[in-house]
Order: structure tokens, then C-alpha cells, then sequence
């Protein structure tokens, strides 16, 4: 059965590199007999600012039951109040679809330049697996007393055992998988704050040791200070096979990440629900990490390949959940080619090529 994907190009420079991703994806699919189908949602922006509304429940529903993946673009938009986008549309699709893994690779391609000036393609080469449905982003917390000298707010951090056990066995299995095809050390790191949150950090840190020694004895357990971390990217990200983390931290670390396999130009992302809609929760939503950058919207100077790679990745989970080795093998061939491409690229940062949008993709397209 073909797949079905419904898209959502989003804001900003969103539209454009979903459009030139979908264009690969046209090729790869013809050439590998991937059959699919694609329905463009105008979620977003634009939509919001026309008529008042980011997405409702039925929508919500709609997107649950009606496809098996879907590719976002960016959201966020000058004219719209921070907050009302990305908590309205991407957190609830994130929630509401139950995407609890946010599985972002750092990956150095060969020829990509890093800023860390004597870092090659085998010193940085890991996984980081973001918990994406609790912690800080949850939601819980207040303000009252507002703009008055006792105003006061919160904003909690939430941890259950539920959402961390289901985080970390992925993390396991992902980092067993790798260490299986010969793609990894088999070493799980755990990236917290337990020396100050106490509470938060125990959780993690018993369920994470627990989980591990019980079931995946196989796998080197790694435990790192989120400041550290920070430190360790920057210095020996050599250490580094698959990192597991909570939602807050996992979005800062994730930006360093890219930075540091040559900018948010080539990083991408997938929100999974990797039970896929069977489960109930819905399917996994795929989009780059870079936003929707409105200072170069609409003038044919975003890098695609984020978007394209998140294509990549879409269709590799996708047809891992469907058992469709054609969909894994025309995944692997979009990255195959992108790295071809990336190589043209040695020396400039991979936020800003000097190659206008198109270009780039046609470059892929030649690869392929
Ligand atoms: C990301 C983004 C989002 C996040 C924002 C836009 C809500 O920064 O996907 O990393 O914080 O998760
Ligand atoms: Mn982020």
C-alpha cells in the first residue's frame, strides 16, 4: 500500500525546502518503485493569521488515522506571538500523536567543514535520542500577579516512569542496532542534571541503570552531566555513540550538535511514534532542526538538504515500520547522495551556501 504523507510546509523558508525535498523524493521513489501519495496541509502562519485558527481536535484526528507519515517544514512567523505556533501546532502534533522519540543524528559528512578545526567525519558521528512529549515541555506551571512587583511564575519539569522507561529502552535498541550493523561502539550515554534536579535526575538515572542492567547487559552505560556534555561536543565528540536525554536538554544539546557537523543546514529530525499508527498514537512527523528562518524566506537561498535528509529518514522509518525494504533502500540512496553533494561544499558553513536552494537540489538529484 502506497504511503501515505500528509505535508505541512509550515512558514518561512518551510514551503521552499520541502518543495525541492519532495522533488528528490519524486526521484527516489520512481527509481526504487517506492509507491506514495502526498496531501498539503496550509497549517501554519498564514492560515492562523487569515483566520484565528492553528489546528483543531478534528484536524488533529484526521492527521492520526489518515497517514503514515508526515513532513513539516518549519513553523514560526515574525507576526505571530512567540509561543502560539510552536506550542499550538508542533508541540500538539508532537503530544497529541504521542511522538515521544525525537531522534536527531549528528553526523559529519565527509568534506563538510566544522568549526571544531581538527574534527573529521569519524570524531563526530553519534545519535542523540530527545525524550519529545514531557519534561519542561509539558506545560504545567502559572503566572499570577502579573506586571505587579509579587508577580510570580512556574514551570515545571515532569518526569514519569512510563515516558522515561519507554525513552530509554528505545535508546537501548537503538544503540544495540547500531552496534549490530557494525555502526557503533554500543556505548548509551545519559545526559541529565541529577547533582540538582534531584527529583527529575533520580528518575532518569534508576530507570536508566535499571533498564539497562537488567535487559541490555550488551551495552556500555555512560552517564554525562548536561554541562559537561556541552563541553565534551565541543572538545572530544569522539566519546559520544548514542546520547539519551530528557526534552529540554535534548533541544539545546541538538543545536550544538548541528553546529558542530557544520550548521543547522544539514541537520534533520524525525518526531517518532516508533510503535507507528498501529499503536494508536499516530504517526511520526519529520522535519530539519533549523526554523523557519523569515530574514532569507522566499528569496532561493535555503540549504535544502536538511529537509531533503529528513525525506531520508522518513522514508527509512517508515518502511522499517511498513516493512517495505524498497522505501529503506531509497532512503539509504538520498543520504548516499547527499553526502556526494555535501562534499562540493568543503570549506563554507552549511547554514549559507553559495548555491541558491535549487541548485543545491539538482546537485542531489545528479548524485542520485
Ligand atoms: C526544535 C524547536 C522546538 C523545540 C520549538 C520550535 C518549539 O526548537 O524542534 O528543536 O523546542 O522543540
Ligand atoms: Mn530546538
Amino acid at each position: 500500500m502506497a504511503i501515505r504523507i500528509a505535508v505541512i510546509g509550515g512558514d518561512g523558508i518551510g514551503p521552499e525546502v520541502i518543495g525541492e525535498a519532495l522533488r528528490v523524493l519524486e526521484a527516489v521513489a520512481k527509481r526504487h518503485g517506492v509507491a506514495y501519495e502526498t496531501t498539503n496541509l496550509d497549517y501554519g502562519a498564514a492560515r492562523y493569521l487569515r483566520t484565528g485558527k492553528v489546528i483543531d481536535d478534528a484536524e488533529v484526528e484526521q492527521l492520526r488515522t489518515g497517514y503514515d507519515a508526515i513532513l513539516l517544514g518549519a513553523v514560526g512567523h515574525p507576526d505571530v506571538k512567540p509561543g502560539i505556533l510552536e506550542k499550538g501546532l508542533l508541540l500538539k502534533l508532537r503530544f497529541a500523536l504521542d511522538q515521544y522519540i525525537n531522534l536527531r543524528p549528528v553526523k559529519l559528512y565527509p568534506g563538510v567543514t566544522s568549526p571544531l578545526r581538527d574534527k573529521t567525519p569519524e570524531h563526530i558521528n553519534f545519535d542523540v535520542i530527545r525524550e519529545n512529549t514531557e519534561d519542561l515541555y509539558c506545560g504545567n506551571g502559572g503566572i499570577a500577579r502579573i506586571g505587579t512587583p509579587q508577580e510570580v511564575s512556574t514551570q515545571e519539569m515532569l518526569a514519569t516512569r512510563f515516558g522515561v522507561e519507554r525513552c530509554v529502552r528505545y535508546a537501548f535498541e537503538f544503540c544495540r542496532r547500531k552496534k549490530e550493523v557494525g555502526r557503533g561502539k554500543g556505548r548509551l550515554t545519559l545526559v541529565h542534571k541529577t547533582n540538582v534536579l534531584t527529583y527529575c535526575g533520580d528518575t532518569w538515572f534508576r530507570t536508566f541503570n535499571e533498564v539497562g542492567q537488567k535487559d541490555y547487559p550488551d551495552i556500555e552505560r555512560n552517564y554525562h552531566h548536561v554541562d559537561a556534555c556541552c563541553m565534551y561536543m565541543a572538545t572530544r565528540p569522539e566519546i559520544y555513540d548514542t546520547i539519551v536525554v530528557p526534552n529540554m536538554f535534548g533541544d539545546i544539546i541538538t543545536d550544538l550538535g548541528a553546529a558542530i557537523a557544520g550548521g543547522m543546514g544539514v541537520a534533520a529530525s524525525g518526531n517518532l511514534n516508533p510503535d507507528g499508527a498501529a499503536s494508536g498514537g499516530g504517526p511520526s512527523m519529520f522535519e530539519p532542526v533549523h526554523g523557519s528562518a523569515p530574514d532569507i524566506a522566499g528569496q532561493n537561498k535555503a540549504n535544502p538538504i536538511a529537509a531533503i535528509l529528513s525525506v531520508a529518514m522518513l522514508l527509512r522509518e517508515t518502511g522499517r515500520i511498513k516493512g517495505d525494504q524498497a522505501a529503506i533502500a531509497a532512503g539509504d540512496d538520498v543520504e548516499a547522495a547527499v553526502q556526494k553533494v555535501c562534499s562540493l561544499f568543503t570549506g563554507q558553513s552549511m547554514d549559507r551556501l553559495d548555491k541558491p536552494t535549487q541548485e543545491v537540489t539538482r546537485l542531489v538529484l545528479e548524485a542520485l
